[in-house]
């Protein structure tokens, strides 16, 4: 498989401005046709893709450049990891998960924001996001429906920009 040969799919691409690195979860089902793709069009310099099909992960490693990051794993164990040691995290982070994980996502959808700095991109179907709720440091921002047949739709999560700080006067 070749880059060129990818057709990337419907993507909120303005997102990618804003953001130097990126976090692809369950990246490789279409060599990054729903995400990666957008990723490297855009130049980003720092992208890590997790996902647990070795084949594909192989396949991938050699078509996107080399100083990205592929990380051939389980996403339930990954994420809780390095959630839990604060110290990695991207500017985007997309979670294109198969829909027999989106029940996994949103039941661990703090620790997969936790590894956001800005945005987070979730695949999943309008059943799971009534569930959703702002949070002080996250909103949905945005919805984009990707497929009519399958219901899938692309949720946007936003970090809120930190309240400014406070300096007594007087
Ligand atoms: C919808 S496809 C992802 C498509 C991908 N984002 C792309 O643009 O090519 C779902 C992917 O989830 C991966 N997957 C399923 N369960 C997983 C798990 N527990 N850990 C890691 N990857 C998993 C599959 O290997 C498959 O590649």
């Amino acid at each position: 498989m070749k880059l060129s040969e990818l057709q990337p799919n419907v993507y909120p691409v303005h997102l990618l401005m804003d953001c130097d690195s990126g976090l692809c979860l369950f990246g490789a089902g279409f060599y990054g046709a729903n995400d990666a793709i957008h990723m490297f069009h855009t130049s980003m310099p720092y992208v890590h893709v997790v996902d647990n099909d070795v084949w594909k992960m192989n396949e991938m490693r050699v078509m996107y450049p080399s100083e990205w990051v592929f990380s051939t794993a389980d996403v339930t164990t990954w994420v809780p990891n390095v959630a839990s040691a604060s110290v990695l995290s991207w500017d985007i982070v997309s979670v294109d998960s198969p829909q027999n994980m989106f029940d996994w996502c949103w039941n661990n959808i703090d620790d997969l924001l936790k590894l956001a700095n800005k945005y987070a991109v979730l695949t999943t179907s309008d059943f799971y996001i009534d569930r959703w709720t702002d949070t002080d440091e996250w909103v949905m921002t945005g919805l984009v429906n990707r497929s009519t047949k399958a219901l899938t739709s692309l949720v946007i999560f936003e970090r809120r920009a930190p309240a400014p700080s406070q300096t007594p006067t007087g």
